[in-house]
C-alpha cells in the first residue's frame, strides 16, 4: 500500500464527504435529533456523511474493515481498518457552535498509519501518515515547546454520560485552573488533539472517549511531536477509554499531575 496516496485520497474523500456537514450546519431542527444514549446525540447528518464516507474510502482501498461510529457498516475481521467519526461534535453542530469535523484513520492491527481531521466551517485540514510528519494545508506542524504546566493551555472534555470519575475529575481541573494559563473545552476531541499538534494548546486530555474520536488525532499529534498515552501511561489510548496527549516538555509533569487524582 502507498500510504501517502492513500492519504491523498482520503483527503479529497474526507473533504467532498464535509460539503453534506457545511450545507446543513444551521439548519438543524428538533425533529432531526435523535438521542442514542444519555447525552449522545444523532442527527441525519452523522448518518449520511459516514455512508457517503464508507462508500468513498471503498474506493480507495477495497477491503479494508471498517469501524465507524454510526455503524453503517457491519464490522469485518480484517488487519487493516477504517476507523471513522463522520461528525465529531455533534452536539455543538446542533447548536450552531462552528466547532465540528471528520476524522478519518486507516489502521493496521489497530496501530494508526494515516490520521485525517477536517473542520469543514474553517476549511482547516490536518494531516498524518506515520513515520512522515504531521501536516496542516500543507505546512508541517509541531506541538508546542511550552516548558512548564504553569504556562500551558490545556483542552479536555467534561464527563457528560460516565460520571463515575466526576469528583476526581473535577480535582484535577481545579487543579489546572490554578496550575496552567487556563483550561478549554471545545466539545471535539478530535479537533483538540489537533490542536494539541500544531501547538496551539499544550496538552489535552479525556475519558470515556470512543477509538474513532481519537484514532486520527493520536496518530496526529505523535507525528506532530507529540506524546499520546492512556491514563496508565501505556498505549491503549485507542480502546481503554482515557487519553492523555502533550508536548514531550510538559508531559511528565501533566501526566503525573493527572495522576494524583485519576
Ligand atoms: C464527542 C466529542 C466531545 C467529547 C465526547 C465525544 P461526538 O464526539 O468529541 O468533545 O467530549 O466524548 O463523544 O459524539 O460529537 O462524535
Ligand atoms: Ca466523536
Ligand atoms: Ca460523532
Amino acid at each position: 500500500m502507498n500510504l501517502l496516496d492513500i492519504q491523498t485520497q482520503t483527503i479529497d474523500a474526507v473533504k467532498i464527504s464535509a460539503s453534506f456537514i457545511q450545507q446543513a450546519f444551521g439548519k438543524i431542527s428538533n425533529q432531526d435529533i435523535k438521542t442514542k444514549s444519555l447525552n449522545s446525540l444523532v442527527t441525519y447528518v452523522d448518518k449520511e456523511t459516514e455512508q457517503q464516507l464508507v462508500v468513498r474510502l471503498k474506493e480507495i482501498v477495497p477491503d479494508v474493515a471498517f469501524l465507524t461510529e454510526e455503524g453503517t457498516i457491519i464490522q469485518t475481521e480484517n488487519d487493516w481498518q477504517w476507523i471513522i467519526d463522520p461528525l465529531d461534535g455533534t452536539t455543538n453542530f446542533i447548536h450552531g457552535v462552528p466547532v465540528f469535523g471528520i476524522s478519518v484513520a486507516l489502521a493496521y492491527k489497530n496501530e494508526i498509519k494515516i490520521g485525517v481531521v477536517y473542520e469543514p466551517v474553517r476549511d482547516d485540514c490536518f494531516y498524518a501518515v506515520k513515520d512522515n510528519g504531521a501536516f496542516r494545508n500543507g505546512m508541517p506542524i509541531q506541538v508546542s515547546k511550552t516548558t512548564k504546566l504553569q504556562d500551558s493551555l490545556i483542552a479536555t472534555g467534561f464527563p457528560y454520560y460516565d460520571y463515575s470519575q466526576t469528583d476526581k475529575y473535577l480535582d484535577f481541573l481545579k487543579y489546572l485552573m490554578q496550575h496552567t494559563r487556563g483550561v478549554r473545552r471545545l466539545g471535539a476531541a478530535a479537533i483538540d488533539l489537533c490542536y494539541t499538534a500544531c501547538g496551539i494548546f499544550d496538552g489535552f486530555f479525556e475519558y470515556s472517549l470512543s477509538p474513532w474520536d481519537v484514532a486520527a488525532g493520536s496518530l496526529i499529534v505523535q507525528e506532530a511531536g507529540g506524546i499520546v498515552c492512556d491514563f496508565n501511561g501505556g498505549n491503549n489510548f485507542l480502546f481503554g477509554k482515557s487519553i492523555i496527549a502533550s508536548n514531550t516538555n510538559i508531559q511528565k509533569e501533566f501526566y503525573n499531575a493527572m495522576k494524583d487524582y485519576l
